[in-house]
């Protein structure tokens, strides 16, 4: 029996995140200024807190100023579009991100369309959505495109395969059926509502599991041959040793047997996610500064 590739997402994401600080390099030698990511964290959620730290950490590392905005959770619904207004009129700042979940007492859609979809660096904003349905150059959002780019790496030309995508929200499931569709894929979308998940998904030259339920795509229902992009990332707890571990939306270790390729969990999507954020104010910056986008992004 053959074993299917593991995808080290860890070092395409540091690739790419070498790519990026070269790019910023140029542009602080053509404009005489870094690029700058705003990240807006309303409240202390921890795992949002243990992201925003390292995406700080990662942006200067590239070379790119970064700005923390925190902000307690009581912050009223106007408070944060006044912050965001500003955010928007600053000319340091060439992408905004507001950290989601926010507290239920605030409309996240409409935090969202409040930012100027040229600094909208998740890709959340209609007109960015609308702009990628529509094959228009767009900010795109930062974990789809990461699942893009690994798979383009491994399987070069994705046209005419058919891919399934496990998951319909508009972070993960949408844009990334929309990119799939831009490659010219045959693109099926499913959900917690599709009939025979497991017939559906076995067509499948390309699978993404976006769900955010444990191990729920099983190994047997891979066609043989496939790649499996998993998106999930949940914290189980082993009924044995009773510790916790992290694990993806597709039973990796029964799926080995079956793909071509695969990207494990942790170590395969999750890596890709930052360094397309900082690929994308890289890429917002200079569309800001009338450039044209740079070389390998
Ligand atoms: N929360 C979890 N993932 C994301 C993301 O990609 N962007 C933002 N803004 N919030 C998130």
């Amino acid at each position: 029996m053959t074993i299917g590739k593991i995808i080290d997402g860890k070092a395409y994401a540091a690739g790419l995140r070498d790519t990026v600080a070269d790019g910023v390099a140029a542009f602080l030698a053509q404009t005489g200024r870094k690029p700058g990511l705003a990240v807006v964290l309303v409240g202390e959620d921890p795992a949002s807190s243990v992201y925003v730290r390292s995406k700080g950490k990662m942006t200067v590392a590239v070379g790119m100023e970064s700005y923390e905005f925190k902000r307690p959770v009581t912050i009223g619904q106007d408070d944060l579009l006044d912050l965001i207004a500003e955010l928007n009129q600053d000319d340091r700042i060439d992408g905004i991100l507001v950290q989601l979940p926010l507290p239920d007492h605030i409309d996240e859609a409409s935090v969202i369309a409040a930012i100027n979809p040229a600094k909208d660096v998740d890709g959340f904003h209609v007109v960015n959505a609308g702009r990628l349905a529509t094959g228009q150059e767009a900010l795109v959002p930062c974990t789809p495109m990461g699942c893009i780019m690994l798979l383009k790496d491994e399987l070069g030309d994705l046209s005419g395969l058919e891919a399934v995508v496990v998951g319909r929200s508009n972070i993960v499931g949408k844009p990334m059926a929309q990119l799939l569709l831009a490659e010219s894929c045959t693109v099926t979308i499913a959900h917690s509502r599709t009939r025979d998940l497991a017939s559906i998904v076995h067509r499948a030259d390309i699978v993404v599991a976006a769900v955010g339920r444990a191990e729920m795509v099983k190994g047997e229902w891979i066609k043989p041959g496939a790649t499996v992009i998993d998106v999930g990332i949940n914290r189980v707890t082993d009924t044995e040793d009773g510790k916790s571990r992290i694990v993806g939306d597709v039973a990796t270790a029964e799926a080995l047997a079956h793909v071509r390729a695969i990207t494990p969990v942790p170590g395969g999507v999750g890596p890709m996610t930052i360094a397309v954020l900082l690929r994308n104010t890289l890429v917002a910056a200079h569309a800001r500064a009338g450039l044209a986008k740079p070389e390998g992004l």
